[in-house]
């Protein structure tokens, strides 16, 4: 079973939350790490009729047997962080690593004006701002911070330790491959690379502990804050093809645009990806809601997905068809 790496292929907003709720579940994950940028990430589970909204703990929280872990390279809000252990009761198997950066007030405050709020659109987490300390070495790390006293462990060694076991371990991206710092149309991206690679090294892993690398891809594009999107549509063509969302950390309106093969492509070479997951068949293919076997799907949708596989050149495994986490094609069975 060994280490599955999920990074996002887009723009964020992927569904990667739902996909990795479902293998955390399905393949009983020991660890899951998030690495990524911090909580400007926001992702949805749905499971046994409760919705869950994370910013900081893995989506792998639904399976109440999997320790959640923040690696080395993320920036933690330690009121995020406590919220969310509070509300989803994993006080005694959420752990963040001991440099972790924290997330200050002042940095808040900064991500909220100017350049980075009406330039780059940022979600006004902080984050930008927490970065950019880290990098001068004048920010607060995790081990400093009183309020994470009772969640501190060495993220790191504990990941290693488990791969050393042969245990399941799920490494956690967040954003998207196109958001990245290195790899995004600059400066209209996060402040950090969040291709796979660098969501390794968020949690203190080479390149070699890796098994398989998952891309999880929209079955349409979306995208928040500034920056270009090839394709997009005009917001009534959204709405029509009911494809509108709203950014779950900000609430501000995504932008929309069809599945782009080029941009795919790229991604999945950036992360040099083993595996595909599609989400959101269902919003594209009103016909596929819930099904659950791909033998069951639409000529046309199946086509879609074909063709995805025949232009990346490598196999789509999962196929999200509705908002729970059961509500997937496992191709792998
Ligand atoms: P920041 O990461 O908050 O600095 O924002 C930089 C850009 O990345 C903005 O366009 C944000 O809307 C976008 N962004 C950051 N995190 C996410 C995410 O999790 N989903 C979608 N867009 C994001
Ligand atoms: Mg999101």
């Amino acid at each position: 079973m060994g280490c599955c790496v999920v990074v996002g292929g887009a723009f964020g907003d992927e569904g990667k939350g739902k996909i990795i709720s479902y293998i955390a579940l399905k393949d009983n994950a020991k660890i899951a790490v998030r690495g990524g940028v911090g909580p400007n990430a926001g992702h949805t589970v749905v499971y046994n009729g409760n919705t869950i909204k994370l910013r900081m703990l893995p989506s792998a929280v639904v399976n109440a047997r999997t320790r959640l872990l923040i690696g080395a390279g993320v920036l933690v809000d330690p009121v995020v962080f406590l919220k969310e252990v509070n509300e989803t009761g994993s006080q005694s198997r959420a752990f963040v690593d001991f440099n972790c950066a924290i997330i200050e007030q002042k940095h808040i405050a900064k991500d909220n004006e100017g350049h980075l709020k009406e330039k780059i659109g940022t979600t006004g987490t902080g984050t930008g701002p927490a970065n950019s300390d880290r990098v001068m070495r004048i920010g607060k790390i995790a081990s400093q911070e009183r309020l994470l006293e009772k969640y501190l462990e060495d993220v790191t060694t504990s990941v290693n330790d488990s791969l050393d076991r042969k245990e399941f371990v799920i490494v956690e991206g967040t954003q998207g491959t196109l958001l990245s710092l290195y790899f995004g149309d600059y400066p209209y991206v996060t402040s950090k690379d969040v291709s796979a690679s660098g969501i390794c090294s968020d949690v203190g892993i080479g390149p070699k502990r890796v098994d398989d690398v998952l891309v999880v891809f929209k079955a349409y594009l979306t995208r928040v804050g500034s920056g270009e999107l090839q394709g997009e549509l005009p917001p009534d063509e959204t709405i029509k093809r009911g494809w509108q969302e709203f950014g779950s950390v900000t609430g501000r309106i995504r932008r929309a645009a069809p599945f782009n093969y080029p941009l795919a492509k790229r991604s999945v070479r950036l992360n040099s990806g083993t595996q595909i997951a599609i989400t959101k068949l269902d919003t594209v293919f009103p016909e596929t809601s819930g099904m659950r076997a791909f033998e069951t799907l639409s000529q046309p949708s199946k086509d879609f997905i074909l063709s995805v596989e025949s232009e990346l050149g490598i196999p789509v495994v999962y196929i999200g068809t509705g908002p729970d986490s059961e509500d997937i094609i496992d191709r792998r069975k």
